[in-house]
């Protein structure tokens, strides 16, 4: 076979397999999950419904959603061996340092780490998905000093992790607003993280690997990491009427505008139509506008600033209206990307099952670029 002789910069646009789960239309800003449309599914359907959706090939019956519920509730603690050693865990450290390590030593008490059988993949699966919210949770009471709450039978994810994080049982608006949240951020085709996890289960290693080191990709500021970044954003602007003003400043200096642009949108993205709804409903209902109605100042300002320049493909992304959604549901602003992960873990898992269902090991090449033809001088003679 002939050595390969291009290649894509960050592999833009290139395909790297073939996946059922999901279909992103960059230039109509379309999502897609197993054929339903992601306005469709989170004006329909639950986080829990998605859940079944993306690991199978349909939205579950009643009874089908029922025994989903059972096995997530019954998966929701964390084992207590894992807590003690969480508990241990340096006060301080990043909370997404804090989860990808805690995931990783979940391993350690899962009675199925070693079997990569499909049944095993599949309960794995169900308590990586359980218990990620479990997890966020306790790391943000931990981080507060505050005591850990157990879960509750028989609410959903969104409820739990409000109840866990908080201590006070939510109301209707705040599960709906999480559980939307929850549809929208749940998976994205090959996204560096589900790219990673895919990888890494490629060779064969566990499940636990892979949502490891998808974990470790979610974290960054061009990806997952970029909600923290919008709120602190928002926070530093101060005032609606700043907008202009501070998006003026970030163009100018070379800085990038977090919660704009995208690898394959090259129009708003789908899920920050529902999120910039939602960060406006639950603006009018809190009383409190004024991060949504500073994200919206910074929206304008961008998409102005950004087409004056040529760049007017350059839109809010799904973490731009995420910030205020989570900020005004009572979520530390640290914690935002760890609550991403709390729903992407069901795409993660459901990529992993993919993979593994039809397992190639992924192993591009690169173009060297390096010196050819060097002698090795002995060190003696190299001074
Ligand atoms: N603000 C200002 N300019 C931008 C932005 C932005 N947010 N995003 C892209 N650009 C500009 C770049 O400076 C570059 O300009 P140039 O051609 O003059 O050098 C051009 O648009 C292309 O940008 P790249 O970064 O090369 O595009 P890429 O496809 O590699 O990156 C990315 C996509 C990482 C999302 C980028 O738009 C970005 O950094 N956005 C801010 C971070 C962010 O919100 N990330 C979350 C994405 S959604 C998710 O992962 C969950």
């Amino acid at each position: 076979m002939s050595e390969p002789k291009t290649f894509k910069e960050g592999l833009e646009d290139v395909i790297a397999g073939e996946s059922s789960i999901t279909d992103v239309n960059g230039t109509e800003g379309k999502l897609i999950f197993r054929g339903y449309d992601i306005h469709d599914l989170a004006l329909n359907s639950t986080f829990e419904e998605i859940v079944f959706l993306l690991w199978n090939d349909d939205l579950p019956n009643r009874s089908q959603l029922e025994a989903l519920g059972d096995e997530l509730d019954a998966n929701r603690t964390v084992p207590a061996e894992a807590m003690r050693l969480i508990k241990q865990f340096p006060a301080g450290a990043p909370p997404m340092d804090l989860l990808r390590t805690a995931v990783s030593l979940l391993a350690f008490y899962d009675p199925d780490t070693g079997d990569n059988s499909i049944p095993a993949n599949r309960r794995k699966a169900v308590r990586l998905t359980a218990q990620m919210g479990t997890l966020v949770a306790a790391l943000a009471r931990l981080s507060m000093d505050r005591p850990i709450i157990e879960p509750v039978s028989g609410k959903s994810t969104a409820w739990n992790f409000l109840y866990m994080l908080t201590g006070d049982e939510p109301d209707h608006i705040a599960e709906h607003a999480l559980d939307v949240a929850l549809v929208l951020h749940a998976d994205h085709e090959l996204n560096a993280s589900t790219f990673a996890a895919r990888v890494a289960v490629g060779t064969l290693s566990d499940m636990y690997s892979g949502v490891t080191a998808a974990l470790g990709a979610l974290a960054g500021p061009l990806h997952g990491g970029a909600n923290v970044e919008v709120m602190h954003m928002l926070e530093q602007i101060g005032d609606p009427r700043e907008a202009d003003r501070f998006v003026e400043d970030a163009l100018a200096s070379g800085r990038k505008l977090m919660g704009i642009g995208h690898r394959v949108y090259k129009t708003l993205d789908p899920r920050a139509v529902s999120l910039r709804y939602m960060s406006r409903q639950l603006a009018e209902s809190s009383g409190n506008r004024k991060w949504y109605d500073i994200s919206e100042a910074v929206e304008g300002a961008a998409e102005k600033a950004l087409a004056a320049k040529g760049k007017s493909t350059l839109k809010a992304n799904v973490d731009f209206f995420s910030a205020s959604v989570y900020h005004v549901l009572g979520i530390p602003t640290e914690f935002f990307t760890p609550v991403f992960a709390v729903s992407r873990i069901s795409g993660l898992t459901a990529h992993i099952l993919e993979q593994l269902g039809n397992n190639k090991l992924i192993r591009p090449r690169a173009i060297y670029t390096g010196p050819e033809s060097r002698k090795v001088m002995p060190l003696v003679h190299r001074g």
